[in-house]
């Protein structure tokens, strides 16, 4: 009975929700390096004829574990080929423009002579269906970029129905490494933007958080946090520190992308004054830089601007120069360790995880007395795990109770 408690607990809590698995695969070209990455689902729903002249329909998952042989890379075009169980496989083919590649086709063969997924298949041939895919939802996606489509795409073809959802590729990667950003389907819906935290009680200045369309998200891995410092020639002690995971969301010619700051490899500069200071962190890839104000004993961000120069060599800049984030009072930090998503401009979206910052009054290296963002207040979550554990509580009093009595009962009749 406690068991069920238990379970009854953690489904309450939420912590019963399943990941399902995706196939996650790796291509490596003629060098050995990695050249086609893919992690994806595909649910398959196949009509089939069965003995006795019946149409059967067999459903069934792309597995996890699938073999990767007869994919290859080209210069100008490539194809993954997934094999799978008895003799089945599924194959998506792809060609390279010149600033992005694309999807060309995705065909399945599938060996109807396997009883296990066709039982009583009145065939014992192979069954192909090659689907052109501009019929479906895969786009070209720019070079250098992971193509993103979460939403479900449903491909039907000669009785074939496939659906393909959490899909993120990376045809032709240069270097060996697949990329950190992304471009996203049409597909995939927006997400509302967040509006960007207040401090009711630090109410500061305009807040210039430009209303803007909303920017979806794709999927990308939580960024790495950074521990970014800028130091003052006097002992080379920090006079600015801010430690944060970084995605930027942003849009170039309407395509949104997205890619996570890596801390490795990038460079951490900037000026420390005493109305304000500035972070300068600059990669090959992108050039960001946070000028922070000391206004009125309060410190706020008062303007980003981002610099980044795409894979495919297109060139990105926005900026804005009336923000108000951030806010705390000089002497302390800033802290907030859920994600936050601001919309800095119309194009630029920046996502921080783990944020810690102090821009001024450092004191020997080390981060002061925190100001926290109101979402990391748990005072919400109280009630609501202590609801939980009255609700357990409960249960567990009636059961014994309801067990106590049958006891009793058997107890009388048996005298
Ligand atoms: C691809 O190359 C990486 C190293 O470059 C290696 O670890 C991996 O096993 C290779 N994968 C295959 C399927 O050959
Ligand atoms: C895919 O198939 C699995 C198992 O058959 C099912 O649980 C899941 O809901 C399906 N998902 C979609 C998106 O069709
Ligand atoms: C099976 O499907 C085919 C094509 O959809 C149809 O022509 C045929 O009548 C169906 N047979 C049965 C027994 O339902
Ligand atoms: C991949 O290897 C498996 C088993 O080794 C084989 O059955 C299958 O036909 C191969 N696929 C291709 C496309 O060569
Ligand atoms: C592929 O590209 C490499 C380097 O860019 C080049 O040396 C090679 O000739 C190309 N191969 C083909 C078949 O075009
Ligand atoms: C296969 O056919 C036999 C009779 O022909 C039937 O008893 C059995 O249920 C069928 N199996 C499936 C999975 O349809
Ligand atoms: C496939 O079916 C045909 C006719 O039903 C039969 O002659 C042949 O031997 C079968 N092949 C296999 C590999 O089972
Ligand atoms: C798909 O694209 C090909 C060439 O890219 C084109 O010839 C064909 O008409 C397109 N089909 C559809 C349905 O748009
Ligand atoms: C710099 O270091 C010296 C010797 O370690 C120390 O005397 C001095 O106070 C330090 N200055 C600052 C600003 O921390
Ligand atoms: C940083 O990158 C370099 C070269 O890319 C690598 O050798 C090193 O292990 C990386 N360090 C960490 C902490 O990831
Ligand atoms: C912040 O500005 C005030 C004047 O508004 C100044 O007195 C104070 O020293 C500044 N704080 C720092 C850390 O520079
Ligand atoms: C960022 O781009 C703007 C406009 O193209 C340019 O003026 C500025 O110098 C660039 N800054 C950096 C750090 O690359």
């Amino acid at each position: 009975m406690i068991h069920r408690a238990v379970l009854f607990l953690a489904l309450a809590l939420g912590l019963g929700t399943q990941l399902t698995s995706a196939t996650e695969v790796l291509v490596n070209n003629t060098e050995g390096k990695l050249c086609l990455y893919a992690n994806l689902k595909v649910n398959f729903s196949v009509a089939y004829e069965a003995v006795g002249d019946k149409n059967a329909t067999a459903v069934f998952s792309l597995p996890d574990a699938v073999l990767t042989n007869g994919s290859s890379c080209a210069n100008s075009s490539s194809t993954l080929r997934l094999s799978f169980g008895q003799g089945h496989s599924w194959t998506m083919t792809f060609s390279k423009g010149v600033q992005n590649y694309q999807a060309d086709s995705v065909s399945v063969d599938l060996n109807l002579a396997d009883a296990a997924v066709f039982p009583n298949a009145t065939s014992n041939e192979t069954m192909s269906v090659t689907v052109n895919v501009n019929a479906t939802n895969l786009s070209k996606a720019d070079l250098g970029t992971c193509y993103s489509c979460n939403s479900q795409d449903v491909i039907r073809e000669g009785g074939v129905s496939q659906t393909l959802w959490s899909v993120l590729i990376q045809a032709f990667v240069a270097n060996g490494s697949k990329s950190q950003e992304i471009t996203s389907c049409a597909a995939d819906v927006p997400i509302t933007p967040s509006p960007a935290p207040t401090n009711a009680s630090t109410a500061a200045p305009t807040t210039a958080v430009a209303p803007t369309t909303p920017i979806p998200t794709p999927t990308l891995p939580t960024p790495t946090t950074g521990k970014y410092h800028v130091t003052t020639g006097v002992n080379s002690t920090a006079c600015l520190m801010a430690d944060f995971g970084l995605s930027i969301g942003f849009k170039i010619q309407g395509q949104l992308q997205k890619m996570n700051l890596e801390p490795n490899g990038t460079n951490a500069s900037g000026t420390c004054g005493v109305n304000s200071s500035q972070l300068v962190l600059s990669n090959p890839t992108a050039t960001l830089v946070f000028t922070f104000v000391n206004e009125t004993a309060k410190f706020r961000l008062h303007a980003v601007t981002v610099n980044i120069t795409t894979g495919s060599g297109q060139q990105f800049y926005s900026e804005n120069t009336n923000l108000s984030l951030w806010v705390a009072s000089v002497g302390s930090s800033y802290m907030c360790n859920k994600e936050q998503s601001y919309n800095i401009s119309e194009s630029l979206a920046l996502h921080t995880f783990d944020l810690h910052v102090q821009p001024f009054a450092v004191a020997s290296g080390k981060f002061s007395t925190a100001h926290e963002c109101s979402m990391d207040d748990t005072t919400a979550l109280i009630p609501i795990i202590v609801g939980c554990a009255l609700t357990g509580l409960i249960l567990i009093v009636v059961v014994a109770y309801i067990i106590g009595r049958r006891k009793t009962y058997v107890g009388y009749q048996t005298l």
